[in-house]
């Protein structure tokens, strides 16, 4: 498998404080960021210090059956948040949207939980494959192709990547 830089970690850093700089001046009272294990935990951990409101993190964890390209759109829930959502102000990180599968059970699952509002902060919007309706408030990139590296994996390879390449079959 080849692989090719797409975005550097230069425009990541860019582009984290920007989203950083935007979500501070929108959440002013203060916000608990939730991470989606495992893609993106480099992304939660730069992004929440870029962030100048009071914040807190937590983390939620969902697997997904299926191929190892795409999601079956069957999902379990892997580690629940450790945090009681009542009355928060959520700000949920993931890595990539794709079909939107994943993230509309995220959703329904942190409003089930009770949280007031929930703002989604996506790494990287693909929107070539949409299938659920889900607004995405703040994103990244917006980029098709099979991406890896700054916590994105395939097949749990590739996570440490600084940089994010996509995966060609060569
Ligand atoms: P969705 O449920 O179809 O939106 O799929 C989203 C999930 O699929 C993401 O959270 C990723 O874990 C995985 N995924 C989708 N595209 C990629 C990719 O290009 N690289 C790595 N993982 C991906
Ligand atoms: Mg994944």
């Amino acid at each position: 498998m080849e692989k090719e830089l797409v975005i550097s970690r230069a425009e990541i850093a860019r582009r984290v404080d920007e989203l950083g700089r935007r979500i501070s001046e929108r959440s002013p009272d203060g916000l608990l960021v939730v991470g989606v294990l495992k893609g993106a935990f480099i992304f939660t951990g730069d992004l929440v210090r870029a962030i100048s409101t009071p914040l807190e993190v937590d983390f939620i964890r969902v697997a997904s059956y299926g191929s190892d390209r795409c999601s079956s759109g069957r999902i379990r829930l892997s580690k629940d948040l450790e945090t009681d959502l009542a009355g928060r102000e959520v700000l949920l990180v993931e890595d990539i949207v794709d079909t939107g599968t994943t993230l509309a059970w995220l959703l329904a699952h942190l409003h089930d939980r009770g949280a007031c509002s929930v703002k989604v902060c996506a790494l990287i919007d693909k929107r070539r494959r949409r299938r659920e309706k889900v607004s995405i408030d703040y994103y990244g990139f917006r980029r098709e192709g099979f991406l890896v590296g700054y916590g994105l994996d395939y097949n749990e390879r590739y996570r440490e990547l600084p940089d994010i390449f996509e995966l060609k079959a060569s």
